[in-house]
């Protein structure tokens, strides 16, 4: 459940999105329990390439990937935003064990339900491991960090979550992880790779209707925690691929001329037929604008570790001073 002051940072947020031209809804909406569990459910479609090929690269290179991150002997402070259902980092987790390295892990989301489950599972697989999992957003989560120098920071950002935020965004939130974070300190980033644009656009518009539901759960959020009555059988999932942009795109779609209230607010807003509201940027990348973001958020590229398809990258930055 949220707290007062989110609902209301919502309600403000959600009807200034919808008074905008063109409409849109924040990303960071979607991920309520509903939203999350539907997202747990799009990370295991077939066509949702990502998780496989960043699970593939945990598979090849988790052993390469902690000695890549050790800088000396001091303990990790390992901490993990937007951790989910921690399918990946769990054999990242496997090999710091293996290793014999001294670290403790730190998963945060939003979900509560994602952390509960998250937290019961790895401490059942993994006993002994030092597991302190947080309810909070990335900026709040970046709050765990450790300041003094008896232990090393590890920041994950998986599953190419950085693609959701439009490139002055990314590279702001980037120097914001910057400096939090203490020299020699270590950014381990996911990057969805440019790709055949076919399969990019099926990873957004699954035959079995997950992308559908997870999209149109924004409205029904609205309707349970903000006293809408959006009828969500007059709205259209609407994902497209932007080659320009190199961005997956999604939309809603009003099928009809419409209007919404909002008890929350006392307020009703009008949607056209066939008016867009955007939901959602996805980015691909290339090397070349992984390496210019590192640059612009004040890290150095040490490595990069690709799957075998080389669809996906995790990259591995250091905080350069
Ligand atoms: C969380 N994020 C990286 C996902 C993506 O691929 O942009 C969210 C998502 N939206 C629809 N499908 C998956």
């Amino acid at each position: 459940m949220q707290t007062q002051e989110q609902t209301d940072i919502m309600t403000q947020e959600v009807i200034e999105g919808l008074k905008a031209q063109p409409k849109y809804i924040l990303s960071k909406y979607f991920y309520d329990d509903k939203g999350s569990e539907l997202f747990t459910q799009i990370m295991h479609m077939p066509e949702y390439y990502l998780t496989d090929s960043e699970l593939n690269i945990f598979k090849r290179y988790s052993r390469q990937i902690v000695n890549s991150l050790l800088v000396d002997s001091r303990p990790v402070n390992l901490v993990e935003l937007g951790a989910g259902d921690g399918l990946k980092t769990r054999l990242l987790v496997q090999a710091l064990m293996n290793q014999g390295v001294a670290f403790s892990y730190v998963p945060v989301d939003i979900s509560e339900e994602a952390i509960v489950q998250l937290q019961s599972k790895f401490k059942k697989e993994f006993p002994g491991l030092e597991i302190d999992g947080k309810i909070k957003d990335y900026e709040a989560g970046l709050g765990d960090l450790q300041h003094d120098s008896s232990s090393q920071n590890v920041v994950l950002f998986l599953g190419s979550t950085i693609g959701n935020f439009e490139r002055k965004e990314a590279v702001d939130f980037l120097q914001m992880i910057n400096q939090k974070l203490k020299k020699d300190d270590i950014l381990l980033i996911g990057f969805d790779l440019v790709k055949d644009p076919d399969i990019i656009l099926k990873a957004y518009n699954d035959k079995q209707g997950i992308t559908r539901r997870f999209n149109l759960n924004l409205l029904e959020r609205f309707n349970r925690e903000l006293g809408a009555d959006f009828d969500i059988s007059n709205f259209r999932h609407y994902p497209l691929y932007d080659p320009l942009s190199k961005a997956a795109k999604s939309f809603l779609l009003s099928e009809k001329d419409q209007d919404v209230f909002f008890e929350a607010l006392d307020e009703t807003i009008h949607f056209d037929k066939w008016e867009f509201i955007f939901t959602e940027i996805s980015r691909k990348f290339d090397l070349p604008t992984v390496n210019r973001l590192s640059k612009d958020a004040g890290f150095s590229v040490y490595r990069n570790f690709a799957n075998e398809a080389h669809y996906f990258i995790d990259s591995l930055w250091k905080k350069l001073e």
